[in-house]
């Protein structure tokens, strides 16, 4: 169990949380939702300790253990896959290191062997002889074969690091267990192993994350972070976001009497509820359900951007031709051979069963990597704008404010402060928001100022990685409409069925061994079509 007590926290002129009490339970597995920016990550830190909350504090019971995924992808490079696992389990891994430090003694003395023998007994205790195999399992469930457990770190490409980040946070069964957006960069047959994990853990779960499947498969309460408040709602996503529509309707009806308000809310509870009735917790999930009373529900406080983007010219004949495209990286072949010619007014979703394909195949016709054979030529009228999947590198110079970081990409006419801050209000960072540094960005903002350069850049043609990545669903469905207003031609890949389907006109799949490739076609067409579905399948079975 963790209780927060009267945590407020307070940021220059933004206060983040007012006075926070909440307590989470051992079984529950809480969704932690909120804006872009609302301060979700920065709750995780508070409760993990590494931030200190102005007022207030957090506690949890004696002994109880609460791991974090990290962060920080390269933390672990001259340790060992098996290691770092282990690391999840900081006592444990020290006994280890500790216990093989006094075996390894030359002079072994008395004072040694007692000691070699409380190790062993604490080791034991904490069930180190199946920490190994654990571990094991784990990577396992992950799709990370046994070959490469001894491997170090560093040798891994970053998609395998979250991965065993992932193994190293769940290791050891923790008390508690914090999880940011832990379906971001990974593939969907791990996603699906992580929620039967969660589904089954036995302890105390808070995950953030956007991904509105996965809230719905695997939480037990929502933890809602608007207003500077949380607050805990009984149920899955979907229920949150219903009844809070709900409450606004009826905030807006002020004449409706309040037995028509109540009445109103029994008929959608019992609705959900039947609905909901093939669920595991189903019975006692309605029984939470049925106490709910009107106050219990909220308005939310969620605003959508603007997105839209204007290309400064048309694009003639010619968009893009790639010919003969290979690459292959740590001695994997990621791209074999892949020729097409795309046309104006196409827009291109590249699907794969290998995400690194399309990062790798963006990259290069973005400049940023080499093709080992092959060539690619864009069409002289044209212009790229390219939202890569990882920003890192667009926010390097650290210490800018978001509104001098923007200026750098806006033309003489649109470079002075009334204009940068109006097209930044309406990309919802408002008043003293664009004096902020970009290094304190949250992961969504960053991704709404790299959409705010691209609609600055006019380009005709833009490129875009995963676009929904970070991205709450506000900003999800702004960014929706403004690619399907949009008048050039988008290349992108995304993990969102769809934005898919109502955004492309043509879908490529790139595998291993070259590509299928559909034009006027949607995603759910493409998907349907038996030739499509035999071609794609005799693709990989030479893999
Ligand atoms: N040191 C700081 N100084 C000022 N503002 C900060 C600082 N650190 C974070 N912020 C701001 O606090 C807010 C909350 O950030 P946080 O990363 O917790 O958001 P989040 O809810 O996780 O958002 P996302 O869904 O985009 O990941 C953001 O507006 C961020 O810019
Ligand atoms: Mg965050």
């Amino acid at each position: 169990m963790i209780t927060v007590t009267n945590v407020s926290l307070q940021f220059s002129d933004r206060k983040l949380f007012d006075d926070v009490n909440i307590k989470f339970i051992p079984g529950n597995c809480y969704g932690l939702i909120g804006a872009n920016g609302a301060g979700k990550s920065t709750f995780l830190k508070i409760l993990a300790g590494e931030i200190q909350p102005s007022t207030g504090n957090v506690s949890m019971g004696p002994d109880e253990r609460l791991t974090t995924l990290s962060q920080n992808h390269y933390g672990f490079e001259d340790y060992t896959v098996l290691e770092t696992v282990i690391m999840g389990h900081k006592r444990l891994y020290e006994i280890m290191k500790e216990k093989d430090a006094v075996y390894m003694k030359a002079d072994f003395t008395d004072a040694d062997g007692i000691l070699a023998a409380e190790l062993e007994g604490e080791f034991a205790e904490l069930d180190g002889w199946e920490a190994e195999p654990q571990a094991a399992v784990m990577l396992q469930g992950l799709g990370i074969s046994e070959d490469m457990h001894d491997k170090k770190m560093s040798e891994l490409t970053e998609g395998l690091k979250v991965k065993v980040l992932l193994a190293q946070a769940l290791f050891g069964k923790p008390d508690v267990l914090l999880l940011d957006e832990p379906t971001n960069g990974l593939d969907k047959q791990s996603i699906e192993w992580l929620e039967e994990f969660l589904i089954d853990f036995p302890n105390t779960v808070i995950v953030v994350s956007h991904d509105r499947h996965f809230l719905n498969k695997v939480c037990t309460h929502m933890a809602d972070v608007d207003f500077s408040k949380i607050k805990l709602y009984v149920g899955n996503y979907d229920f949150w976001l219903e009844s809070s529509q709900l409450a606004s309707k009826l905030q807006g009806n002020v004449n409706a009497k309040k037995e028509e308000q109540i009445k109103e809310l029994q008929a959608f509870i019992a609705r959900f509820s039947a609905n909901a009735s093939k669920s595991k917790q189903a019975t006692s999930r309605k029984k939470m359900l049925e106490k709910i009373t009107l106050d219990d529900i909220q308005p939310s406080s969620r605003r959508y951007p603007f997105v839209g983007f204007t290309p400064d010219r048309d694009i003639g004949n010619d968009l893009l031709r790639v010919e003969n495209i290979s690459k292959t990286i740590d001695g994997k072949k990621i791209l074999d051979n892949i020729t097409f010619t795309l046309n104006k007014d196409d827009k291109v979703a590249f699907t794969s069963k290998n995400d690194i394909a399309i990062t790798v195949l963006f990259k290069i016709l973005m400049g940023e990597m080499e093709p080992d054979t092959g060539s690619f030529k864009w069409g002289v009228t044209t212009s790229q704008s390219y939202l890569p999947k990882d920003t890192t590198d667009e926010f390097l110079n650290e210490s800018l404010t978001v509104v001098d970081w923007l200026r750098q990409f806006a033309s003489a006419e649109e470079n002075d402060n009334t204009f940068l801050r109006s097209f930044l209000g309406r990309m919802l960072f408002s008043g003293e928001d664009v004096l902020k540094e970009v290094s304190v960005l949250s992961g969504g903002e960053k991704v709404r100022c790299m959409l705010s350069k691209m609609m600055l850049s006019k380009s005709n043609v833009l490129v875009m990685d995963d676009p929904t990545n970070h991205l709450d669903l506000e900003s999800i469905t702004a960014l929706n409409d403004g690619l399907i207003a949009f008048k050039g031609s988008i290349l992108f890949g995304s993990h969102d069925h769809q934005f898919i389907q109502t955004i492309a006109n043509r879908i490529i799949e790139i595998s291993p061994n070259g590509v299928v490739d559909r034009a006027e076609t949607t995603y759910d067409d493409f998907l349907d079509n038996k030739s499509v579905k035999e071609q794609i399948a005799a693709l990989y079975a030479t893999v």
